[in-house]
């Protein structure tokens, strides 16, 4: 049966990919940021995955405020970045892991999920920045993918309960896959920020570390919190932070937390990251 890895959470900001565009990775503005990925990137040399599934959102660049799917599932072979307004990046095509992913559909569709399945999609910063953070500018991605997009765009977006129930079929669709792939899932977005609104420019550090120290060893409260909680404590684009309870949804009760790193820039958002790494 296929092996669920580890765990990570990671921010998705798209000035990350700017920065990286600008060749700005090592100024002093941003280098202490990017080193705070090498324990994961490192992590990822050593362990290497076969397949990352990246559960994001898209911003209104593949999906529209005409059409949103709640849920949806990436089953393509191959998959462009999208295309944000400031033209074509320099990051390579990303490759499908259909045969996972349409296995993915089944046990979705049989566990009442329900996605749209997506049979061409290009892929926004929500999932090139945190590949780039993880895996750096390869020639080619050393993993394939699979993309599960969450509307966490337009109201009403899934509940936390319902995220971390998609966890634990994620789980499920792993443990009954049957091949020996190696995998990693990479709940993205967050941390704190809100980007429109009386409250435009809300971050809260606070939060954000508690949510960083607790998601892995003590969960429990984010799972139980309303939609309305999420924006109250992280902002109306920090609701995000949904995503990360895919991922931890799909891991063991128990689990040891590798590395951790907050960053609550002089930006308009709170950035973070965690690896996580199942007790059994
Ligand atoms: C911004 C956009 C995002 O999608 C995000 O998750 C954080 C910040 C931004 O435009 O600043
Ligand atoms: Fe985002």
């Amino acid at each position: 049966m296929a092996e669920l890895l580890a765990g990570l959470g990671t921010s998705h900001v798209p000035s990350i990919a700017a920065a990286l565009d600008k060749g700005l990775r090592d100024s002093d503005e941003w280098k202490p940021f990017f080193d705070g990925y090498i324990p994961a990137q490192d992590w990822v040399r050593a362990h290497k995955p076969d397949i990352a599934v990246v559960i994001f959102n898209d911003h209104g660049n593949s999906f529209f405020l005409d059409r949103i799917p709640t849920l949806a599932l990436g089953v393509a072979e191959e998959y462009q970045p999208a295309d944000e307004g400031w033209g074509p990046r320099a990051v390579p095509n990303f490759i499908g892991a259909s045969d996972f992913a349409w296995h993915l559909a089944d046990q979705m569709v049989a566990g009442h999920f329900d996605p749209m399945i997506c049979r061409e999609l290009d892929v926004d910063h929500g999932l090139q920045v945190p590949m780039e953070l993880v895996f750096g500018r390869p020639a080619a991605w050393p993993v394939k993918i699979v993309p599960i997009l969450v509307n966490t765009i337009q109201y009403p977006i899934p509940t936390p309960q319902r995220m971390w129930e998609l966890g634990q079929l994620l789980r499920r669709a792993i443990a009954s896959y049957p091949t020996d792939e190696k995998i990693i899932v990479m709940g993205t977005g967050g941390l704190s920020h809100q980007l429109q609104g009386a409250r435009a420019g809300y971050i809260n550090p606070d939060a954000d570390r508690a949510w960083i120290a607790k998601i892995g060893a003590d969960p429990a409260r984010y799972r139980a919190m309303t939609r309305e909680d999420y924006i109250a404590e992280f902002g109306s684009e920090g609701a995000e932070l949904i995503m990360w309870l895919v991922m931890r949804g799909c891991m063991d009760d128990s689990v040891r937390t590798l590395h951790q790193q907050y960053f609550a820039p002089a930006s308009m958002t709170g950035a973070g990251m965690v690896l996580l790494e199942n007790m059994g």
